[in-house]
């Protein structure tokens, strides 16, 4: 097939890693995981002790920080000012930081040019808000992922115990999944979409596999 990329977009807590992560695996070609970007950033405000709304800083922060992508045996890592920065990016904290910053043009514009240089090098899957509709708009698939906002709750907090994190009740993660969802879905710059051509899958209906092999299936059509 040559050098093709898929598209996973969707909200926090959809299962569209999980997703994105099984069917590179099964396909044999990489996945990009563009949220963990927006995460490093917001890590970077945190650890800089600015505010992650505040566009000045956040512009001359970019500027001088050095955000890296690496891949050892497939697997994504995060490296931020030389520090590999993988472990420290999944926190509450982190993610409050990183929709907030997210919706800076500025993080955006440099966020959007590393993945489209990342995305021409192989073949990839890549999961967020934006790739289809902004990020890689000729992907050859496009998938939107979707589930209930208190069914991604229970599956953060799940996924947050399970990390030994047991900092926030139910309540509060779904108080924060419905921060993101706003702030994400309306944002002016390149907000969470689903295009028109996506295909849909409620992951609410599926199994983790039964999911995988739902998206399998549309692209083995073709
Ligand atoms: O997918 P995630 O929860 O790890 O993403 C963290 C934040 O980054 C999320 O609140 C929105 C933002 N994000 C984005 O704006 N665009 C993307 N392509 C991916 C994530």
């Amino acid at each position: 097939m040559g050098i093709y990329q898929i598209a996973v977009d969707g909200p926090s807590g959809s299962g569209k890693s999980t997703l994105a992560k099984g069917v590179a695996k099964e396909l044999g070609i990489m996945y990009l995981d563009t949220g963990a970007m927006y995460r490093t950033c917001g890590l970077a405000a945190i650890k800089r002790g600015i505010s992650p709304k505040d566009s000045e800083k956040v512009a001359q922060m970019m500027d001088e920080m050095k955000l890296e992508v690496k891949f050892e045996d497939g697997v994504q890592h995060m490296i931020l000012d030389g520090e590999d920065v993988t472990g420290l990016i999944r926190t509450p904290e982190v993610s409050v930081a990183a929709s907030d910053i997210s919706a800076l043009p500025v993080v955006r514009q440099s966020m959007v040019s590393m993945q489209r240089e990342i995305a021409k090098s192989q073949s990839f899957v890549l999961d967020g808000r934006d790739i289809a509709s902004n990020v890689l708009p000729n992907a050859k698939y496009k998938f939107y992922v979707t589930a209930k906002a208190e069914t991604r709750a229970e599956r953060r907090l799940k996924e947050l115990n399970e990390r030994g994190d047991f900092s926030q009740t139910y309540e509060e993660v779904l108080r924060d999944i419905e921060y993101r969802d706003e702030q994400d879905t309306h944002r002016e710059f390149a907000p969470l979409t689903q295009v028109p051509e996506a295909v849909v899958i409620n992951t609410e209906d599926y199994t983790i596999e039964g999911t995988r092999d739902f998206l399998l299936s549309h692209i083995k059509e073709d």
